[in-house]
This record gives structure tokens, sequence and C-alpha cells, in this order.
């Protein structure tokens, strides 16, 4: 094989309880990426459409993230990258995390697979890092094995795929202002209240269990942010209007899609979610910043390889 292209999806960090550990992919939006062997060594990114982003192999997460799994895996040949951005960066959907994963995938593949997909999420975190400062895995992990994914460890990742609920729905909107993921995380306190993490680990622990045992109200009741939400949602217009319209509408819970701007509402069922889409066009729409709206099953499969040759 010296050619692979792959659809590379977006996907929702933190799920309210669960920050930088919990994360489930999505199904309509993502990037596309090409990837081919090349005489020249190293990572070359030779095209990007959809965003301005450097082509600069240091300055991009796909080339840092590939350029880790070569000092790994050295190859006698190196690899040229196309990104076709359908994620905008700074978005709260995965941008970077579609990317890095997306190229150590595709470098994967055409080395003809040395690793599985879970021992790629350590190197597509190197892209997460230089996007952010912070190399976590919640979103890069749902992104290469699809689902929810829940991030034991992140210094020697330790992944682990939960059950989606069938009829599970997300609810996405996308305002279209950039927030930048290490802003979104200056905002953050560096320690906790007692209590509180108290009240998280809770959550987390019982959204878990929902999801484990397709336990819809159990997962309504522990989509709850009180840790990191009250401090990011100052940073998002129409936060506190858009939640009050998902769950007036019927949504099992609603909050901020990794570091924002985007928010994510989890329904049961499609009727539900398109309820609270309207909802939230309705609610949204009155702001006078552009969005988008996207509705998506869970997606179980995560990266998939559109063609190759
Ligand atoms: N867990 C990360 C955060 C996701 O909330 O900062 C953003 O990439």
């Amino acid at each position: 094989m010296n050619e692979i292209k792959l659809f590379c999806p977006a996907s929702v960090a933190n799920v309210s309880c669960g920050f930088d550990v919990l994360g489930f992919c999505l199904e309509p939006i993502g990037d596309e990426m090409i990837i081919r062997k090349t005489s020249k060594k190293g990572i070359h990114i030779i095209k990007i459409e959809g965003q301005k982003l450097p082509l600069e192999t240091q300055k991009n997460v796909a080339g840092v993230a590939g350029l880790a799994l070569l000092e790994d895996y050295p190859c006698d040949h190196g690899f040229e990258i196309e990104i076709y951005k359908g994620i905008k960066a700074g978005s709260g959907i995965g941008s970077s995390a579609a990317s890095s994963a997306g190229a150590v995938f595709g470098i994967n593949e055409l080395m003809g697979k040395p690793l599985n997909r879970n021992e790629l999420i350590k190197y597509a975190m190197k892209g997460e890092e230089l996007a952010s400062g912070s190399a976590h895995a919640d979103n890069v992990s749902p992104v290469l094995k699809g689902g929810f994914t829940v991030v034991r460890c992140s210094k020697t990742p330790d992944v682990i795929s939960l059950p989606s609920p069938s009829e599970l729905h997300a609810t996405i909107i996308h305002p279209k202002i950039e927030l930048r993921t290490s802003d979104a995380r200056a905002v953050l306190k560096k320690k906790i209240n007692l209590e509180k993490a108290v009240e998280q680990w809770g959550n987390l622990a019982a959204l878990v269990s929902g999801l484990c045992t397709n336990d819809y109200d159990l997962i309504g009741r522990s989509l709850v942010d009180v840790v990191i939400e009250p401090h990011r949602s100052a940073l998002i217009p129409g936060f506190k209007e858009l939640k009050k319209a998902a769950i007036d509408s019927g949504a099992l819970g609603c909050g901020i899609s990794g570091s924002g701007p985007s928010v994510f509402a989890l329904s049961r069922g499609r009727e539900t979610a398109l309820r609270v889409q309207e909802e939230m066009n309705n609610t949204f729409k009155k702001f006078n910043i552009e969005y988008e709206l996207h509705l998506s099953k869970i997606n179980s499969k995560g990266i998939q390889i559109i063609s190759s040759k």
C-alpha cells in the first residue's frame, strides 16, 4: 500500500463530568486526509484545505504526531500528508485530535500496521500537546477507537472502550467563534474543592454505569459538571440559555463540548434530539453569532479508511 485516504471524525471530550478522561466520537463531521509514501524521509505536509494551518511539520499537529511515531518506528522512506479540514480549529469538537489521530493511523497502516489503535494513542497525544500545551487523550481516544472511551491513565495511556446505548443521539451547536483550548484551560483553577470533587467523581462513575447498563435516566442524572463548567461557561455566549432550551425540550443532559465553544446535548432517540436541535436553533439565532448545528449518533467505528492503493 502506497497511499491511504481517511475520514477522521470529530469528537466530544469531557462529556460534562469527565474532564480530560471521557469522550465520544461523532458521525457526520470530520476531516479527510490523504497520506502517501515518499522517498524523502520524514513527514511533509504538502496541502491543507479548509483552514489556515501551518504546513511546517514541527508546527502542525499531524506533523508532530507523525514524527513521534517515526522516532519509535524508523522508516527508510517518508510520508506526504494532505489535510482537508471539515472541523474548524478552536471549535471544541476535536479538530487537532482528528488531524493528530489521522496522521498516526494512516502512517501506521502504510507501515504495515505494527501498532494497534490503542498503541497509537500516545503518539496522537503529541499533537494535542502542541495544540493546547497539554497531552490529554480524551479526544484522540474516541477518534481512534470509536464510541465512548475513558482514559484511566494518560501518562502510560490506558484507555477503555465503553458501550454506547443505541438510542443515544448527540446534538451539537457550534457558535463560530474561536476559543483556543489553551485559553479555555487557562481559566481553570489548578486545585479543586474536595466536596466538588466528590460530586464530580460520583457523577462520572454513575455516567459510566449508565452507559454500561443502557440506563438513560441515570445518564441524564449524571451529566453534571460542577468543576469545569462554572468557569468555562462564561466564555460561551448563550450557554445558559442553550442548556435550558436543551433540557426543557427533553435532552438527557447538555454541556460544553471539550473546551468549547461548541455545546453538546445528549438525547434518547432521534425525535427528541431533533426537537432539542430545533430549540437550540431558536434560542441561539437571537445571539447574532454565526453557528452550525449537527445531529449525530455515537460513531462506534472512529477513523475509517475511505480508499487505499
Ligand atoms: N479535555 C480537554 C479540555 C479537551 O477540556 O481542555 C479539549 O481538547
